[in-house]
């Protein structure tokens, strides 16, 4: 078994870390210059290794390059949904989003999934080669306890208000609703929204709806000038697990009295009645009560 190591860099002792690897063989990768191991490798035992950060399991080894070959490599791998990931070095002309596309029909791929596949692709002497490795993610938690929650904003009037919202949908997986008039106007906005984010989002969608009337779950509108506080917010999420809609005003008006008058409770937050939170801290407030609740 082959492995190459992602090592921690922050105060890093390389001569420490080769003695407790001193059993395998240890080598540098030329391509991505990172530390190579082989022998009888004990995965297990290795991610106890504090210096290294990630390790990355050759599932196979360098070869030309041939779509027909690597497509043979890559269904393979494909009986359970990952993460693929596609790395050029050396000044490989394939473009990495079109040669994902022609894998497509063969991966199953999950981009929240914890298993990740790196495909590198790399040129020696004037010829194009891959090679493939997996890891597996640590440090990411279930994030399923949030799947019972969707947020929407009131007439968003700013790129950056969505842009902070998609933020957090996509650290916590949430589902995005937006109340707009202009569905194309809106979608304009969304796209700016998407590239000033970055991060997975090229396929993720906001449901543009006229009014709250036709929204599911329970509507929970968040306002500073509510007669409900957090403490009673807290009670009320400590009684309710069923589908829950956190509802938002943008930040120049907040939520019109049309809204307000379908909400099914609101709350307001923070010890402070004057001085409003924008949206997206509002949205970040309540994610954070909700987490230490379950
Ligand atoms: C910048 S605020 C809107 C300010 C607006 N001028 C107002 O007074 O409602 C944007 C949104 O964040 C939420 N928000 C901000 N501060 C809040 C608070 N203290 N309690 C509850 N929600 C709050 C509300 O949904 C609000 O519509």
């Amino acid at each position: 078994m082959k492995c190459q190591l992602i090592l921690k860099k922050f105060d890093l002792d390389l001569d420490k870390l080769k003695k407790k690897l001193d059993h395998f063989q240890i080598s540098t990768d030329k391509i991505a210059n990172r530390l190579q191991i082989s022998g009888n490798i004990d995965l297990g035992e290795l991610q106890k290794v504090s210096e290294i950060d990630r390790v990355l399991v050759e599932e196979k080894e360098a070869s030309q390059f041939k779509l027909e070959d690597l497509r043979k490599d890559m269904s393979k791998l494909g009986k359970n949904k990952f993460h693929l990931q596609i790395k050029t070095y050396n000044s490989v002309k394939i473009p990495p989003g079109s040669l994902k596309k022609k894998l497509y029909p063969i991966i199953k791929e999950n981009e929240n999934s914890k298993n990740k596949i790196i495909l590198e692709l790399f040129k020696e002497k004037e010829k194009t080669f891959y090679r493939i490795f997996s890891y597996q993610e640590k440090g990411m938690q279930d994030k399923s306890k949030y799947s019972n929650i969707t947020v929407l904003i009131e007439n968003p009037r700013l790129v950056e208000e969505i842009s902070d919202f998609l933020r957090l949908c996509l650290i916590f997986n949430l589902k995005f609703k937006v109340i707009h008039s202009n569905k194309n106007e809106f979608e304009r906005m969304l796209n700016k929204a998407k590239s000033m984010t970055k991060g997975k989002l090229s396929d993720f969608k906001v449901e543009v709806v006229k009014d709250l009337s036709k929204t599911d779950g329970i509507k929970i509108g968040f306002s500073k000038h509510a007669q409900k506080d957090e403490k009673e917010f807290i009670e009320f999420l400590k009684n309710n697990n069923k589908n829950l809609l956190f509802i938002f005003g943008n930040d120049t008006f907040g939520l019109t009295q049309q809204a307000r008058d379908k909400l099914d409770y609101s709350f307001s937050l923070t010890p402070d009645k004057v001085k409003p939170l924008k949206a997206n801290q509002a949205l970040a407030y309540i994610l954070g009560i909700y987490t230490s609740l379950r």
